[in-house]
């Protein structure tokens, strides 16, 4: 943990300003926290929940979503939008129930290797239900970290993804990971956004380079053409 200050001002803006009452938090349990990260992967909050609320209820568990017919999940996945993630789902339920008896597994290697689950939602699904220092690096959290440390190159070149995984791993808290992960992915989603950041309210002003320089509006960098 090279920089402490960084998590201690990202997990106590999460205790104080976060979202504690989505219908995902508050539970450990790896099915309803891998569905909620699946189906949050393109699309909003607001839009979420009313369709994990319905899936849940229809699906309690990994095993009666794996028996499932692919069309009852097509059905109830109708209006979300990037389908592929529902044939996914399904099929990652199968997997789980299959090769693990139904128990999500730890290692975010694992889990990284489900159909539909990449790097960093596999992160946030160990660090959420089994409390694993796993780092996430979702869209939202490298437009933070693009601004905090002023990466003035585009963020979808592999160097620079690299050096933001090798960042996003290195400011990892020792305690608390549940509260960071939660925060960076707020921060990302609330007060950062990509075209009118609050930066009075956000607690990384105080060390964000774009903001000392102005650059917000440049940061990150878009995608070369
Ligand atoms: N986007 C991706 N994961 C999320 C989560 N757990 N809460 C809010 N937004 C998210």
């Amino acid at each position: 943990e090279a920089d402490p200050g960084f998590s201690r001002d990202v997990i106590d803006w999460q205790k104080r300003h976060g979202r504690h009452a989505l219908p995902w938090q508050n539970t450990r349990d790896a099915y309803r926290v891998w569905l909620s990260e699946i189906m949050l992967q393109q699309t909003q909050v607001s839009a979420v929940i009313p369709y994990y609320l319905r899936f849940l209820e229809t699906f309690p568990t990994v095993q009666s979503l794996a028996a499932a017919l692919p069309e009852q999940v097509m059905a109830l996945w109708s209006g979300l939008g990037y389908y592929s993630r529902a044939r996914n789902l399904h099929k990652c339920a199968q997997t789980v129930v299959a090769e693990y008896g139904g128990v999500f597994p730890h290692d975010p290697a694992l889990l990284e290797q489900l159909p539909g689950i990449g790097r960093s939602t596999a992160a946030a699904i160990a660090a959420f239900s089994y409390g694993a220092r796993a780092a996430i690096l979702d869209g939202n959290v490298k437009r933070v970290f693009a601004r905090v440390f002023g990466i003035d190159r585009f963020p979808g070149e592999k160097a620079v993804e690299n050096d933001l995984w090798q960042r996003a791993a290195v400011l990892l808290p020792e305690q608390d990971i549940e509260s960071y992960t939660q925060g960076l992915m707020d921060l990302g989603a609330t007060l950062c956004t990509r075209s009118s950041p609050a930066c009075q309210r956000c607690p990384l002003a105080h060390r964000c380079v774009a903001f000392a320089t102005g650059r917000t509006a440049e940061l990150p960098v878009r995608k070369p053409k």
